[in-house]
């Protein structure tokens, strides 16, 4: 099943969360389509609460490798796990760039998600300045194998990638589908050389997904479904990109 999920990045206080998700659960849901969203932190409870009842499933953004500890700021696995968290993002190119997340990093915390019974969405992609130089294709397989070396094909099955080329996030320029589409082909067989897992594995693009773009993006091959950012933080945007996912067309 196709995954559309919402990352709202710092918006939202837990009041504007709950307003959100109110109106997201006014609008029929396609069956045929698993959405997620992932609030900030502070939202996350608040977001749990509203969810109940809804297969709507909610997400986080970061967190810490440890259960707990001398780690101020940070959040832990189980922490997430009590605040209703299924999925959490691990390794976007933000926490990479503008807080010097390494890849070493990023591998503890998909260990220490699947340790805790979360599921990780890996991002992964190439800056301008490495597609400019024809490393797309290495960039992305590097950041994929560090991430799952020490997983078990169960694991590997389970993980969720998102192609997000970092020159596409938030700038209104998206890959084009075929691109989108050529690389997370790239990323699977990487995948296939690690443990014969790559069929399973659900690879999203991100960046730059409108209601426009969405069902380009959807009608590839490879392309599993979308993490959305900008456009997920409008109800009526992030649900015409959660139906450009489906094959149901009643
Ligand atoms: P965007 O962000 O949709 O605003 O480009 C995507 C992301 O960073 O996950």
């Amino acid at each position: 099943m196709p995954l559309v999920a919402g990352n709202w990045k710092m918006h939202k206080t837990a009041a504007e969360a709950v307003r959100f998700i109110n109106e997201l659960r006014q609008r029929p849901l396609p069956p045929d389509v698993e959405v997620a969203v992932c609030p900030p932190f502070t939202a996350l409870t608040e977001a749990a609460r509203a969810l109940a009842g809804s297969s709507i499933r909610l997400g986080a953004q970061d967190m810490h490798w440890e259960a707990q500890g001398a780690f101020t700021g940070e959040i832990s696995p189980t922490m997430l796990l009590a605040a209703g968290c299924h999925y959490v993002i691990l390794g976007h190119s933000e926490r990479r760039q503008l807080f010097g997340e390494t890849d070493a990093a990023v591998a503890r915390k998909i260990r220490a998600a699947f340790a805790h019974g979360l599921i990780p969405m890996l991002c992964v992609g190439e800056r301008l300045d490495e597609r400019e130089a024809g490393r797309t294709d290495q960039i992305v397989t590097d950041q994929t194998e560090a991430a799952v070396a020490e997983l078990s094909a169960e694991q590997i099955r389970r993980l969720v990638i998102a192609y997000e080329p970092v020159w596409a996030i938030g700038t209104g320029r998206s890959a084009t589908a075929d691109e989108a589409n050529r690389v997370i082909g790239v990323i699977r067989r990487g995948l296939e050389r690690f443990r014969d897992a790559s069929v399973h594995t659900r690879i999203l693009y991100g960046g730059s997904v409108t209601p426009e773009n969405a069902a380009e993006f959807f009608g590839q091959a490879e392309i599993d479904g979308a993490l959305v950012g900008g456009a997920s933080l409008d109800a009526a945007k992030f649900m015409a990109i959660v139906k450009a996912a489906s094959k149901d067309v009643t």
